[in-house]
């Protein structure tokens, strides 16, 4: 029995287990197309502010745009302890995009979030947790909490306790304390356990993930209804097809440099045709990141580092052919 499978929560069924997980500048319309075409079955957009939402900011409206994927995309909503205020960003989501599902950020470690009582700083009063997830859910989509083991480890028993007793579909833990922020250590699955062991909602793993030995590690070990993968999908879009073959035949393809940098001109043509834009430069990061780990791209690199226009990425490439 292969670990990949479809995942049934609330009203939302996914091509597969594996979720792209909510990356601020880079869990775009692009990047999650290029995801997809990499079997990724279920994409969390950027975070998106409930009070943007409400003002009709229409730069923040720009993060929610799912029109890519309406039915196998959530859209990740940020905000503080204010129900009535997520349940009315909710109704203004979907009337406008469409969302059939709700991803609320509570584990957001970043200071000016946490200044404004917004994202972990939640996670210590879990009855809060459990207002805004039923408020979102009164609104008619369907709930998913995207959480940290919280400030102390003590805190996770009463988050997910209070959590299971909530409306909440789906819980997406990422292994770290709210002090851990990205890097410190490495995300605590002993803790994921435990969650485990408390909750009979669905709960999706998170954390360190970035190769496909690590994620049939986690599907052997814990009993996970689907992984999240944020860093990892950054610099391998492809890593989600790695997983399934892997799991289900136990090898998988690496690409070899010519085709990353297929890869990479299909990544920066489709940046422009998507998004409209001018510049490349919020993609650059990913970009250069496609190419970490392979021998002799150190020139592509640095010249992708300045591109603005896609005939600069054209020329960063030739530099490789060149050689
Ligand atoms: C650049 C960056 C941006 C992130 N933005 C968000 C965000 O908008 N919302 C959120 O809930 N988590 C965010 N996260 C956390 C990730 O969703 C994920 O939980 C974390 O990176 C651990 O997973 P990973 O080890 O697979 O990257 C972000 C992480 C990174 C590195």
């Amino acid at each position: 029995m292969s670990f990949i499978k479809a995942l049934q929560f609330g009203k939302i069924t996914t091509k597969n287990n594996l979720i792209l997980a909510p990356l601020a500048g880079y869990s775009h319309k692009p990047m999650r197309m290029m995801n997809r075409k990499y079997g990724v079955g279920y994409c969390v957009t950027e975070m998106v502010s409930v009070d943007g939402v409400i003002r009709e900011s229409k730069k923040t409206l720009r993060y929610a745009d799912i029109s890519d994927a309406p039915e196998q995309t959530s859209i990740q909503l940020f905000g503080k302890d204010s129900p009535e205020d997520f349940y009315k960003a909710s109704k203004i989501i979907q009337d406008t995009f469409g969302a059939k599902s709700i991803n609320i950020n509570f584990g957001c470690p970043a200071p000016k979030v946490l200044r404004n009582g917004a994202g972990s700083r939640l996670l210590e009063e879990p009855h809060k947790i459990v207002d805004i997830v039923n408020a979102v859910k009164s609104s008619g989509v369907s709930v998913e909490a995207k959480i940290r083991c919280g400030f102390t480890y003590d805190n996770l028993d009463n988050i997910i306790t209070a959590l299971d007793g909530s409306e909440v579909d789906i819980i997406m833990l990422h292994c770290r304390l709210t002090s851990d922020k990205f890097k410190h250590g490495t995300a605590h699955w002993d803790y994921f356990q435990r969650a485990r062991d408390l909750t009979s909602k669905k709960l999706i793993a998170n954390g360190d993930i970035k190769t496909p030995e690590e994620a049939l590690t986690v599907f052997q070990n814990y009993h996970v209804d689907g992984l999240m993968i944020g860093r990892g999908a950054i610099a391998k879009p492809y890593l989600f097809q790695q997983i399934i073959d892997y799991c289900e035949t136990g090898s998988y393809k690496t690409p070899n440099p010519q085709e990353l940098l297929d890869l990479l001109k299909n990544y920066a043509e489709s940046w422009f045709e998507i998004t409209g834009y001018k510049d490349i430069q919020p993609l650059r990061g990913a970009l250069m990141s496609l190419l970490s780990g392979f021998e002799g791209v150190s020139m592509i690199r640095a010249a992708l580092a300045k591109c603005i226009s896609l005939e600069d990425v054209y020329q960063a490439i030739k530099l490789y052919e060149d050689l």
